[in-house]
């Protein structure tokens, strides 16, 4: 698993890519790699380990993110991480987020090059599956091609396999952490050159992109494109760029991709349910399936007014049923189905 390349990746997104939405992105999906939220390496130590690190095995390939400054503490989270199943340990060096940087880690650690390398050297030395860092241009000042190239050579020297590069830089005060994946330019040029300046290194972009065209662009000047807010707002668009990628010209359209992966979805909910996961946690995930389409108000407007529980799986079969009728797939087909695979990792 650790081998499948990073063409196209769904970024690591606090309060969104839960294993709910990963599940759908997978359905949706089969070959993007998909990426946790950040957890952070004093969670796991001081929380509910089993809990944060529950996947299923659906997931696959599925990595997992965290956060933290301690070597020692990252190490161990790592091994746990690795323990549970993750195909991949990735470490946050891009979050500018004030409580973040208060932990002293997230895009701050860009100004502590060395400790970083540490960080990833001491996860290195614990794990087998491998380990990669999401960072971006520069932080405040702090924003020249020497430095990233510089914090970058550490980096990779220290063991990370593949690097994510977020291409605008992070101000670490005065623009909250939704002003800095806006207001920063974004610079490609910055991350095509690190990735001609480092050819044996598996280098990922991320930023800004939410068209089939902008991503297929990058196709020969990095090895892989990381879509954050596109996908979550318009899971369909990775539908599409994963279609269009791996799907051969005998597989079903993108119509029925949607259409099977609501069924099966449905079939996840009513197993989560029975054990005690809320309707409305699974289906917010599902507000962005019709985005930008005919009825895609509609939609979302139904899925609101969801009850929880029995009722509200009831009604989202009906919804799910009136949708999908539509969609031209053969009553055998939908039957034969293979469902999810729910057992966990
Ligand atoms: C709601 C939200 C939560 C995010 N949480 C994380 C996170 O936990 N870890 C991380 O590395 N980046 C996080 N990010 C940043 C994204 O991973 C990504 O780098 C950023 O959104 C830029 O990509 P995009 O323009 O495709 O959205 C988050 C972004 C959003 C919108």
């Amino acid at each position: 698993m650790s081998d499948v390349p990073h063409e196209l990746c769904v970024a690591p997104m606090m309060e969104r890519t839960d294993r709910h939405c990963r599940h759908l992105l997978r359905l949706l999906a089969p070959n993007v790699w998909l990426y946790t939220e950040m957890i952070t390496a004093k969670a796991l130590v001081n929380g509910d380990r089993e809990r944060l690190l529950k996947f299923a095995a659906i997931e696959h390939p599925v990595a997992l993110q965290l956060g933290g400054a301690d070597p020692g503490e990252l190490a161990t989270a790592a091994a746990w991480g690795e323990a549970a199943g993750y195909d991949e340990i990735n470490l946050n060096v891009g979050c500018p987020s004030g409580r973040v940087q208060a932990g002293c880690f997230g895009a701050a650690l860009m100004r502590e090059p060395a400790l970083v390398a540490d960080c990833v050297a001491a996860m290195r030395a614990r794990v087998h599956v491998p380990i990669t860092v999401k960072t971006r241009i520069g932080v405040d000042h702090d924003d020249s091609y020497e430095l990233l190239h510089a914090f970058a050579r550490g980096v990779i020297d220290a063991g990370c396999a593949t690097l994510i590069v977020h291409a605008r830089k992070a101000w670490l005060s005065g623009l909250s952490p939704k002003e800095n994946r806006e207001i920063p330019p974004l610079e490609y040029a910055r991350v095509h050159r690190l990735k001609r300046d480092s050819p044996n290194v598996e280098i990922v972009i991320n930023g800004g992109f939410t068209d089939v065209a902008a991503v297929e662009a990058e196709r020969g000047r990095v090895d892989g494109v990381m879509l954050g807010r596109a996908a979550y707002d318009r899971p369909m668009l990775i539908a599409e760029l994963d279609h269009r990628r791996w799907s051969g010209s005998a597989s079903p359209g993108l119509e029925q991709v949607r259409a099977r992966a609501l069924r099966a979805f449905v079939r996840y909910v009513d197993a989560e349910l029975a054990s005690g996961t809320s309707l409305k946690a699974m289906t917010r995930h599902l507000m962005g399936l019709y985005a930008h389409e005919r009825g895609g108000r509609v939609w979302r407007r139904a899925l609101s007014a969801l009850g929880d529980g029995a009722a509200g799986l009831r009604g989202l079969r009906a919804l799910v049923a009136a949708r999908v009728a539509d969609s031209c797939i053969e009553r055998d087909d939908l039957d034969t189905m293979a469902s999810p695979q729910l057992q966990y990792s």
